[in-house]
């Protein structure tokens, strides 16, 4: 079925502001059995992630499904293909009215988005990305964020557990780690008004540097928190000649070698030294290497590779940036896998 006749079905069987529980599967099993053992720790929620994908953060879909590049079927797609979770990434304040109230459309939308997605078998992170205008203005992005949130706990207090929250993509600039920790002293409490014992996915400042993570202060007594960090370093190998990334524009023929592969499990060692003595799980929520300027297709897979396993091999969870748009695991264009990069992150999997 196409988004078009699926949100017309949507907005006539959703009668409440909260997400249908999903029919009898994989992920419903995961609930009750992790209801079973009680709530309230990240651990268990980060056992249970495993391999993600990051999605639909350019579809054209948010602002018509009628233009969706993302259907139904991709998400048996992405099951079937050996991943466990999608971290849904949104813009939200785009849809926002003055008052900060979420669009109903867009709400609709995201309903079908977390239902399909959860009905396929997918754990769903439901990942805030307005990082930039909060990262320039966070005085101006407080209050959206907070409606966000307030808006985002009140319509998913019922959803699964398989549904996380992630509060902001990639904070930096001016959000630096006092503003970041005074907003999360805003954020945390009032997501757990409606939301006490869903996970939570918090990440560092600077674009959730691994290097930041002793910046960040989370609530002692709260342990269901999942920390997040990204993984494009060397930076200049994943973002040569990526026209938004300063000073990466000309820049070429950047290898992959030997000692970049030693230096991210060094920084994985670091990350994992961290999440031990602090007693927080970790998710390495995005990584990849841009694909529209010539890098080779065998150093972005070897890179790939070496990022999947090191995150695996030090028990972290992982999301790879990105199924479609750029980064791409997967040509919607053609209907088919990248299949390098797949079989980079799914090795043994046909
Ligand atoms: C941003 C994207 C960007 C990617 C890699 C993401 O967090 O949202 O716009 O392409 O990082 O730089």
């Amino acid at each position: 079925m196409r988004y078009r006749s699926l949100l017309s079905a949507l907005t006539m069987t959703l009668a409440a502001p909260v997400v249908a529980q999903p029919a009898a599967n994989h992920a419903t099993k995961q609930v009750s059995a992790s209801a079973a053992a009680g709530s309230g720790s990240a651990w268990r929620t980060a056992a249970r992630l495993r391999r993600g994908v990051n999605i639909l953060g350019y579809d054209p879909l948010w602002r018509d499904p009628a233009k969706a590049r993302f259907q139904t079927r991709h998400f048996r797609i992405i099951k079937q293909g050996g991943f466990d979770f999608v971290r849904v990434v949104l813009q939200s304040f785009a849809h926002m009215d003055a008052q900060n109230r979420l669009d109903p459309q867009w709400l609709a939308t995201l309903d079908r988005v977390v239902q399909e997605a959860t009905a396929a078998g997918l754990g769903v992170i439901i990942d805030e990305h307005d990082f930039d205008p909060c990262s320039d203005a966070p005085d101006a992005c407080e209050p959206k964020l907070a409606a966000f949130w307030t808006q985002i706990g009140e319509r998913y207090r019922n959803a699964p557990d398989t549904v996380l929250f992630e509060l902001l993509n990639e904070p930096h600039g001016p959000l630096d780690r006092a503003r970041w920790n005074a907003m999360l002293r805003t954020l945390i409490p009032l997501v757990r008004a409606t939301n006490p014992t869903r996970t939570l996915v918090i990440g560092p400042t600077r674009w959730n540097n691994l290097e930041e993570l002793s910046g960040l202060e989370l609530p002692k007594d709260d342990r269901n928190i999942l920390v997040t960090f990204h993984s494009y370093e060397p930076f200049r190998f994943t973002h040569q000649g990526a026209p938004w990334a300063k000073d990466m524009v000309g820049v070429k023929d950047v290898p992959f070698t030997a000692d970049d592969e030693a230096r991210i499990k060094a920084d994985y060692d670091k990350v994992a030294l961290w999440s031990k003595a602090n007693d927080r799980p970790v998710l390495m929520g995005e990584f990849g290497a841009y694909e529209k300027s010539g890098t080779p297709m065998a150093a972005r897979a070897r890179y790939t590779a070496t990022v999947r396993r090191e995150a695996e091999a030090h028990g972290f969870p992982w999301a790879y940036w990105q199924f479609d748009s750029d980064f791409i695991v997967y040509d919607i264009d053609s209907d088919q896998w990248v299949e390098p990069i797949r079989a980079a992150l799914i090795p043994g999997r046909r």
